[in-house]
């Protein structure tokens, strides 16, 4: 416990005891001081609990640069336009340039998903497809396959839209705007089909919670062709304290390499709540991911990439 926190519990201890010995009186005053000592206790015991919170949400922050939603006052201040976990930045037009200062190595990692797909892939599902990035890439790679794109966000949908029409391969990419936490619960609602060759993401599935990110799993492995493969990237919990501390420097050092700081660049994140099946980060180790994978019922699980806190990690179906 933290001495600031160990000074509050000895302020509670202490009221409550004073407050038991008041209450051994028996008369009007000590009844008063009673109430008094135990509101201040009360008082003293949710401050702790507010200062555990904040503590977990600032290392939250630290560790993904993003989801400002869990320190809501503070993002009130800088931007009043509400997104949806995982939009990021408030301006959907910020999101190319943005995420590339706060996260290193962004098309490296969209690469490394790309480069894992099936050579022969030509039914692709992407989910959280974003502004785009990763299905241009996939598109670009692979002249023969076709995508099918969802995303919540109609901001982001159109976006990739645009772009993906302005590339030329429109004829290729469908967007649909879906949450794929639904496609995980009630399939049939949202009408794709399965024969998926490949099933992408990148920097989405982290919005869920564990237990639906083994249900998404189970979804996909579901949808999945005999020889398709599941690839995700997504920022992952670090495994200590001490390669939590690593991995933020590793970021400080990305931005400013870029010219920039990680203040300046969230700056332009947007407020977001929770929203459909989506939440600020829930970030799990690589191992736990791994671990779901495999319950899940992939026969090879794999983290072809890794640098610091980003992973791409996922499945085979053979
Ligand atoms: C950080 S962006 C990443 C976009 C893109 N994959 C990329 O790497 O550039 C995450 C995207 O996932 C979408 N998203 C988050 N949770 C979702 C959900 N439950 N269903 C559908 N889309 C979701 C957000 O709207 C956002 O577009």
């Amino acid at each position: 416990m933290e001495p600031k926190e160990k000074l509050l519990m000895q302020g509670i201890i202490d009221d409550l005891t004073t407050a038991i010995a008041q209450l051994e009186n028996h008369n009007q005053f000590s009844r008063w001081t009673t109430r008094m000592l135990l509101r201040a206790a009360i008082h003293k015991a949710e401050n702790i609990e507010k200062q555990e919170v904040q503590k977990q949400q600032e290392q939250a922050i630290a560790f993904t640069g993003y989801d400002r939603e869990w320190l809501p006052s503070r993002a009130t201040s800088v931007h009043t336009t509400e997104i949806y976990p995982g939009e990021v930045f408030a301006n959907t037009a910020d999101f190319d340039s943005g995420i590339r200062q706060l996260l290193p190595r962004y098309d490296e990692m969209l690469n490394a998903i790309a480069h894992c797909i099936p050579a022969t892939a030509q039914r692709i599902l992407e989910l959280g497809c974003g502004t785009g990035e990763l299905s241009l890439k996939i598109l670009h790679r692979y002249p023969s396959a076709q995508i099918i794109a969802l995303d919540y966000s109609p901001r982001m949908v159109q976006f990739a839209k645009n772009k993906i029409e302005s590339a030329g391969y429109i004829n290729r990419w469908k967007g649909i705007e879906a949450d794929f936490g639904e496609w995980t619960n009630e399939p049939d609602k949202i009408n794709i089909g399965i024969g998926f060759d490949a099933c992408v993401s990148s920097l989405a599935i982290h919005h869920l919670t564990n237990e639906m990110k083994l249900k998404l799993f189970q979804r996909i492995r579901e949808s999945l062709n005999r020889s398709g493969g599941f690839w995700n990237a997504d920022p992952i919990l670090p495994e200590s304290d001490a390669l939590a501390a690593v991995y933020q420097a590793m970021r400080e050092e990305w931005a400013a390499f870029n010219g920039t700081t990680l203040a300046e660049v969230r700056a332009k994140i947007g407020k977001s709540a929770p929203h459909g099946y989506s939440h600020p980060d829930q970030l799990a180790t690589l191992d736990n991911h791994l671990q779901m994978l495999k319950t899940a019922g992939f026969e090879t699980v794999a983290a072809p990439w890794k640098y610091y806190g980003l992973a791409v990690f996922g499945g085979e179906v053979s």
